[in-house]
């Protein structure tokens, strides 16, 4: 309508010299004329020429005056013909109306402004609220109006868009159709010899072109394999989401009672809830380091129960891994081993900015014989170091499986501060002696989260924005590539 419109007039007429007033003509909205001269004129079946002008529309105090009065004449009507007390003209009026309203009314000589207000005139305007009325129409208002309408921010300037409009070269009166395609029916009915082609157009940007994307993740992940690859680290099978309780705690020597054998901290199944079977001499040796001790070792002196052992649950760390592939190893002729893998793991949490109930952990171990506390804090320097960390700390730590256990912290100059990127140790003789590993065997291993140096990467400060269903996938699509220690 818009189009054959302004086509149709041009037909007849030189020129739309004003699309604002063409379109209050033509009953059409503004916008959608706008729309029509930009695609006209891009096709040059119109020369459009911008035109700009100064207009003047309320603010949102001038739209409460518009429609409901100035707040002098409000304060002007409050006032009774015998005069009234301040304080009691205050009491009746809106404390903003009572204010702006007094300074007004004052302005205009319109009250007498004394411990009694009184009138001073017997009927007053409300020039102000006609005024912006008529603004509001679009209609032309007094600049001296105008100025103090201003001043009071009643009204605030804007400027106006528009178009003339005039003939352009491949001015036609109806917009000619073009022909896209080249089809099977034009040539039968050989209606191609009539059709105007549409040019091709060799500058126009291609179709995006559909991939997949790797999550951050994934890349940060990829990065991690290849420098424990690079240091002769071999990636153990994580494949067992579901772990019974026995290699995910009693073969670390964690004892039944502790916390996070609860199921507050840890998922367990409720079906299949128990394991189905575990190497039994070895469980035999387990509790027996738990209750009574052995290998030098007092035990904790409990109760321990083969039930507890049995229940299954969602593993709730990778050192569950890492105790299977341990005593795997045990029941061989001894070699030494660098393994390392990083998967997923679950824990009974609340959810918050830093905490989903399931991340992922990155953990690497180191067995040989005659390791000492030296080897671990050299290898997490030489690790940490190739993910750009050079700068370590070790705060001294508890777990139930290593002795000692080091919290291991990294400074980071864009936050200025010493942050903590992962935990540490050795694992205690309660642990390896009972699965059969030589005496003069030791282990040194150390475990992080996947999730916080991809944040700390990534700019990411919600864990929601990485992993779940509120991922924003076009920022998945954008992530730039990953590079650790440059
Ligand atoms: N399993 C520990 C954790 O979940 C990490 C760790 C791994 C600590 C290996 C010491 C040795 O936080």
């Amino acid at each position: 309508m818009a189009e054959e419109a302004i086509l149709g007039y041009l037909q007849h007429n030189q020129e739309i010299s004003d699309s604002g007033r063409f379109a209050a003509e033509h009953g059409i909205d503004h916008d959608e004329i706008v729309n029509v001269v930009k695609s006209l004129n891009g096709f040059r079946y119109v020369d459009a020429q911008d035109i700009k002008r100064e207009t003047w529309i309320l603010t949102e105090e001038g739209k409460a005056y518009a429609s409901a009065g100035s707040p002098e004449v409000h304060l002007f009507l409050a006032i009774p013909p015998g005069g009234i007390a301040k304080e009691e003209l205050q009491k009746k009026l809106d404390p903003s109306v009572y204010k702006i309203g007094c300074a007004q009314a004052a302005k205009n000589k319109w009250v007498e402004m004394g411990k009694l207000v009184t009138r001073k005139v017997q009927h007053v305007d409300d020039k102000v609220k006609a005024l912006l009325l008529q603004i509001e129409e679009g209609k032309v208002v007094g600049q001296d109006d105008i100025k103090a309408l201003k001043a009071r921010k009643l009204i605030a300037p804007q400027t106006w868009k528009g178009y003339s409009v005039k003939k352009g070269p491949n001015y036609a009166p109806k917009r000619k159709k073009v022909a896209t395609d080249l089809t099977r029916d034009n040539l039968q009915r050989g209606d191609w010899k009539e059709l105007e082609f549409k040019e091709y157009n060799f500058t126009a940007k291609g179709l995006p072109v559909e991939s997949g994307h790797l999550h951050p993740l994934l890349k940060v992940r990829k990065q991690l394999k290849d420098i424990f690859c690079q240091m002769g680290f071999e990636e153990m099978p994580t494949n067992k989401f579901v772990e019974s309780s026995f290699w995910n705690f009693d073969a670390l020597f964690q004892p039944q009672q502790h916390p996070a054998r609860d199921s507050h901290d840890t998922f367990f199944l409720e079906a299949p809830s128990t394991t189905k079977e575990l190497p039994e001499d070895y469980v035999d040796r387990v509790k027996n380091v738990h209750e009574s001790g052995g290998y030098g070792s007092r035990g904790y002196g409990y109760d321990w129960k083969r039930e507890e052992a049995n229940k299954n649950l969602l593993r709730t760390h990778t050192t569950a891994v890492s105790s299977r592939m341990l005593y795997a190893l045990a029941q061989k002729p001894f070699v030494p081993k660098k393994y390392f893998s990083i998967d997923r793991v679950f824990r009974n949490e609340a959810v918050d900015r830093t905490h989903l109930a399931e991340f992922h952990q990155i953990e690497g171990l180191i067995c040989d014989r005659g390791l000492t506390l030296g080897d671990l804090i050299g290898v997490l320097n030489d690790f940490f170091s190739r993910l750009g960390m050079s700068k370590l700390r070790f705060k001294p730590a508890y777990n139930p499986y290593t002795e000692p256990s080091m919290e291991i912290f990294s400074y980071h100059e864009g936050f200025g501060k010493w942050v903590e990127v992962g935990n540490s140790g050795m694992f205690r003789p309660e642990m390896l002696l009972p699965m059969g590993l030589p005496a003069d065997v030791s282990v040194i291993a150390w475990g992080l989260s996947l999730e916080r140096p991809t944040m700390i990467l990534y700019g990411i400060d919600n864990i929601r924005d990485l992993f779940g269903p509120k991922v924003d996938i076009g920022l998945i699509k954008k992530n730039p590539i990953c590079r650790l220690g440059i």
